[in-house]
């Protein structure tokens, strides 16, 4: 850092500069509780310039200026710090950085600035200098030390509770910004909630869930991906509470009301809205130009090696090019180049087919909708399928949610929605920086119940990888490792979606085989190579678009290990480990002996009297792979953690030591924070939301925060499993260093929610949380949860999914 001493100024008098309320940096200090060093005994170095000038004889000149810059001090990475300076008799003065990594200070020229502490991987100090100068231009500095050290968790475990708000630490406040039904493009009019509402193409859906935050300049729409001030917040909404959208609940009867099911249809799919922050405070800006809403029924294109297969030609793209929305977006991931990724994931059930539909059917084509959960019968989630439209122009937006054959039109399916349900499945890549774009459906990246796509650092000249789990029991876990390697260049590209045609339409699509060993191999769905041919007897694969549009029987025949319901991914940014939540597994999936080493346990916990055998709590299984490269076929894996009561069995069930402060269960969102500030750097923090159904008895669902370890930092386990009847079995498996202190909880929702969506600022200082369906169990008649409008103490009012803000009182790094 220069030195900028001032000079040589005249003034008339003094000026008042301790007009602060901030603590002193000793008071800060010590109000923590965290370790900390204080640097006893140095000594500041003062310099005192132009006093040879004055002579020292001078009465009728003033004293010079007297400054102090503080005590020296302590403090660790991401939190906010305060140089306490003092100053008499002086007209001006300066902070200025002396040494160690370089932060921004508040306000230079106040006599008590703050800054965040930058992150560091050792004990760091960092030098200050105030300089002050007097009426008389004479100058005077003094330095001070302060010593950082790396992060750690900063915050006390919030309890347990069965509330109806959201709790969050001691030092952390909480604010409601994005509710199911806010209006987000202009002329919708505010939402009245009490099932009247209408045009939720003009809303906020519902079931807000993955979620990112794309930074924008301070006007305009252009992107700035360093602001923390103002972006766009892109958001899936999975799914609905049909019971509070309408008035009374949906109506009864064998035909769908038109208008309650446009209302359902239009509550899915992703919204963008644009976020800002003022004085502290964010807003979402109502008619901001890029807002969005993208639903089923909005135009998309195919995109990547299965685009134009036959089994994607429909009535609407005769094609097979073509798409009509997205549904069920469930977790997320994002690209470089500034794109949002949204995944399609339990759509299979919104699909009806008839009884006796196979008949109508090749062999090849009841396979296939039988592996993913659409055989014959299958009624549809809120029979969108009945409606009649007022207008035949409208009929497709609900016909298309019958899949079934119908035998009077043309035999390829260009004439039905026969081949509808192969039109979801997919990731799909949207520009949230142009409220025009298509969205692209990513064939290349596989078809599936997908959760998530999170990416793995973007290296320049290395390929891009992305990490998938198939939510359901028994899926498994997938890896897509593009086919053009990373060019830093494209991150900054306006074309976004032309960017991801050439990191996502070619690649190959992984599938993980976990090994007894603690070792895994990543498996290629490459057409042609091993059983993926015409001749597998379990299903002839035509070739590369057909191994895609059918990955589950792809990934079966190849010999992929099943998991506890792979649900969202995480890649640590400081070392590249992947982990990946297993929510849960139940014992008529996965009896006492479908254990393997990778989904060990089985065990009983009761849910009141009921029991739950199974692995009701699930875990987070991470891995390391092979050179630390994402491109890699082989892999190290062990168990992070396995969620269980406190209570329960330490032996063979709490396997991890889970105490009060970070007992969950059903791990579901996962999350690193971004490398781009304190929290997702050196150590950084790993965030683990639940959506529990096994532990409800005694908590509301909650979100963690922790410092992970390592793959390999624990050992070989075997434990003891137990199923009906007490009968029992062994597994072996591979367990990670207990958590610890190291995992702790950080919030827990209100009733009836699930915690799902994160992301924060570029600066990690405001942290953006999804709520999702609070008091789900309730009807219009029979309200369960007044949530959002119990945070602020109504005890009244339809419950709403909605996205929350939290940041620190102090302004530091959310968990630091
Ligand atoms: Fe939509 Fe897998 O949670
Ligand atoms: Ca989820
Ligand atoms: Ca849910």
């Amino acid at each position: 850092m220069s030195d900028s001493r001032l000079t040589g100024r005249h003034s008339d008098g003094d000026l008042e500069f301790n007009t602060s309320n901030n603590p002193s940096l000793g008071e800060v200090i010590r109000e923590r509780q965290s370790r900390r060093q204080l640097l006893g005994g140095m000594v500041a170095v003062a310099g005192l310039f132009g006093l040879s000038a004055c002579g020292g004889s001078d009465d009728d000149k003033p004293s010079a200026a007297v400054i102090n810059a503080g005590q020296t001090g302590a403090s660790t990475s991401g939190r906010v710090v305060t140089l306490n300076g003092s100053a008499t008799q002086a007209k001006s003065l300066t902070w200025t950085q002396v040494a160690g990594p370089s932060v921004t200070l508040s306000d230079a020229t106040s006599v008590s600035p703050t800054f965040i502490a930058p992150s560091v991987a050792a004990t760091t100090n960092l030098e200050f200098r105030l300089t002050a100068v007097d009426g008389q231009g004479r100058s005077v500095s003094q330095d001070t030390l302060v010593t950082i050290s790396p992060a750690q968790l900063g915050f006390n475990a919030v309890a347990k509770n069965k509330n109806d708000i959201v709790t969050v630490p001691d030092g952390y406040s909480v604010s409601v910004l994005y509710r199911m039904g806010d209006p987000i493009l202009s002329g919708v009019a505010a939402f009245a909630n009490n099932g009247t509402d209408t045009n939720f193409a003009g809303r906020a859906g519902d079931h807000h869930d993955g979620m990112a935050f794309f930074g924008l300049a301070a006007t305009g729409n252009t992107r700035d991906a360093n602001s923390s001030t103002r972006g766009l917040l892109v958001m899936n909404h999975e799914n609905i509470t049909a019971s509070y959208l309408h008035a009374n609940g949906p109506t009864a009867g064998a035909a769908r009301l038109e208008a309650e099911a446009i209302k359902e249809i239009e509550a899915h799919g992703v919204s963008v809205v644009e976020v800002t922050q003022s004085g502290g405070a964010w807003t979402y800006v109502q008619g901001g130009a890029l807002n969005r809403r993208i639903t089923p029924n909005t135009p998309m294109a195919l995109s990547g090696p299965a685009r134009g297969d036959a089994q994607l030609k429909t009535v609407y793209s005769t094609d097979g090019t073509g798409a009509r929305g997205t549904i069920n977006n469930c977790a997320n991931g994002i690209t470089a180049w500034g794109s949002y990724l949204t995944c399609e994931e339990n759509w299979a059930g919104y699909f009806r087919r008839a009884s006796g539909d196979n008949a109508n059917r090749s062999a090849k084509s009841v396979v296939a909708l039988n592996r993913y959960g659409l055989s014959q019968g299958a009624a549809g989630a809120n029979n969108w399928a009945t409606v009649t439209a007022a207008n035949t122009a409208d009929q497709w937006k609900f016909s298309k949610w019958n899949t079934t054959v119908d035998t009077t039109k043309a035999a390829d399916g260009t004439g039905d929605y026969r081949n509808e349900a192969n039109q979801y499945g997919w990731v799909v890549e949207i520009d949230p920086y142009d409220a025009n774009s298509v969205p692209r459906k990513r064939t290349a990246l596989g078809r599936m119940g997908h959760e998530g796509a999170w990416p793995a650092p973007f290296v320049a000249g290395r390929k891009p990888v992305f990490y998938m789990g198939d939510d359901s029991r028994g899926e498994y876990f997938y890896k897509f490792v593009s086919a053009t390697p990373w060019s830093a260049a494209d991150a900054n590209a306006t074309d976004r979606l032309a960017i991801g045609d050439k990191y996502l339409d070619n690649g190959t699509l992984y599938v993980a085989r976990f090994d007894a060993t603690g070792q895994g191999v990543w498996l290629p769905l490459v057409f042609g190579t091993g059983v993926l041919t015409a001749a597998n007897a379990t299903y002839a694969f035509a070739n590369q678009a057909d191994v895609l549009i059918n990955t589950r029987l792809a990934a079966d025949v190849l010999g992929a290990t099943k998991m506890d319901r792979p649900e969202w991914a995480a890649v640590n940014p400081a070392n590249g480990e992947v982990y990946l939540t297993l929510t849960n597994n139940n014992a008529s999936n996965r009896p006492l002996t479908g254990t393997n080493a990778a989904n060990p346990r089985h065990y009983n916990d009761p849910v009141g009297t009921t029991n739950n055998y199974g692995n009701p709590n699930g875990h987070i299984i991470r891995l390391r792979e092979t050179g630390d490269t994402p491109e890699a076929t082989s892999f190290q894996w062990d168990i992070y953690a396995f969620g269980a009561g406190a209570d329960l069995d330490a032996t063979n069930i709490n396997i991890s030591g889970l105490d009060a402060t970070n007992d969950f269960s059903s791990p579901d969102g996962l999350w690193f924070s971004r490398s781009s500030n304190a929290g997702g750097l050196v150590n950084p923090l790993l965030w683990i939301q639940t959506d529990d159904g096994a532990y409800t008895d005694v908590t509301n669902c909650m979100m963690l925060a922790a410092m992970p370890g390592r793959v390999g930092d624990g050992g070989a386990r075997t434990i003891t499993n137990t199923g009906t009847g007490g009968a029992t079995a062994t597994q072996s498996t591979f367990v990670g260093k207990a958590p610890g202190m190291q995992l702790r909880r950080f919030l827990v929702g209100p009733k009836e929610c699930e915690i799902t969506g994160i992301d924060t600022t570029p600066d990690g200082r405001t942290l953006f949380v999804n709520i999702q369906h609070p008091g789900e169990n309730g009807t219009a008649s029979n309200i369960t949860s007044n949530w959002p409008y119990s945070q602020s103490g109504t005890t009244a009012g339809r419950p709403r999914s909605a996205t929350i803000v939290i940041t620190k009182t102090d302004g530091g790094v959310i968990a630091l």
